[in-house]
């Protein structure tokens, strides 16, 4: 059963951690690579259904800061399974009138890549519907001291008075600032754990966590994490 609707309270902004591919792979008998594969073919799942129930912003985290340190083979295989997907899905994007953006570093992408992705960026930056992020060669962490350097910059050009810092102010300086705030973090694969994703971000997030493998994530499963949320009680400390 496919059927999926949008729900009164659901969340605005969803991050997802698409974890489990290897061992789902595994599972199989199979190389890691073909796990991944399969991963995409549910990340393009996922975007298609949070466009038709109109959720505002959707984040995937694919590829970590700290995932360079896999074996060789294995980044080049995702490397090149990037730059294939963007190919593939680029008018899927622009048919659903979806707004592609990127977040992480990406001086260590190949070239091919990174021109992809900015082609991407610019193609779809006047779609007016789900804003969808990919958090590619991205880390939390990375990405506040980002912040700081640029924050650092526009103190000593005078742009900004440090004493005047805040919250709101300070996530200028960070990626996803045009996003409304995250509601919902999904991790699947049955670990319990960040991984360095939206660290800044998620201080008030609702975390929900399946022990499905990502390649295994249905739209159902998604529903079930939908419905979780909407139940539960945010107090935001009130
Ligand atoms: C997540 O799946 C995808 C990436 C990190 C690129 P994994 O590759 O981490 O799969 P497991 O955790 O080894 O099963
Ligand atoms: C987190 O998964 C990164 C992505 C899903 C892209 P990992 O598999 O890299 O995280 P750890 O190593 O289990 O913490
Ligand atoms: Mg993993």
């Amino acid at each position: 059963n496919t059927h999926i609707e949008k729900i009164p309270n659901q969340p605005k902004h969803v991050g997802i951690i698409m974890d489990g591919n290897g061992r789902w792979a595994k599972l199989r008998g199979k190389r890691r690579i073909f796990g991944h594969e399969a991963g995409v073919i549910k990340a393009r799942e996922l975007v298609e259904t949070s466009v038709k129930i109109e959720l505002e912003a959707l984040t995937l985290y694919a590829f970590s800061s700290e995932n360079w340190s896999r074996p060789k083979k294995e980044v080049s295989g995702l490397m090149s399974l990037f730059e294939r997907t963007i190919e593939k899905y680029t008018s899927l994007l622009i048919d659903n009138n979806v707004r592609f953006k990127t977040a992480g570093d990406p001086s260590m992408l190949p070239k091919i890549l990174k021109r992809k992705l900015e082609q991407m960026e610019s193609i779809t930056s006047e779609n007016t519907g789900l804003k969808l992020t990919l958090a590619i060669a991205y880390g939390g962490q990375q990405d506040i001291i980002n912040g700081i350097k640029l924050l650092i910059d526009d103190h000593n050009s005078q742009v900004i008075d440090i004493n005047q810092m805040t919250v709101e102010s300070f996530e200028d300086y960070l990626s996803f600032k045009d996003l409304p705030e995250l509601d919902l973090i999904i991790r699947t694969s049955g670990e319990t754990r960040l991984s360095n994703f939206m660290l800044w971000q998620s201080a008030y997030a609702e975390l929900y966590f399946t022990k499905t493998l990502w390649p295994d994530f249905k739209i159902t499963s998604l529903n079930k994490a939908l419905h979780n949320y909407s139940e539960r009680l945010r107090k935001l400390g009130k």
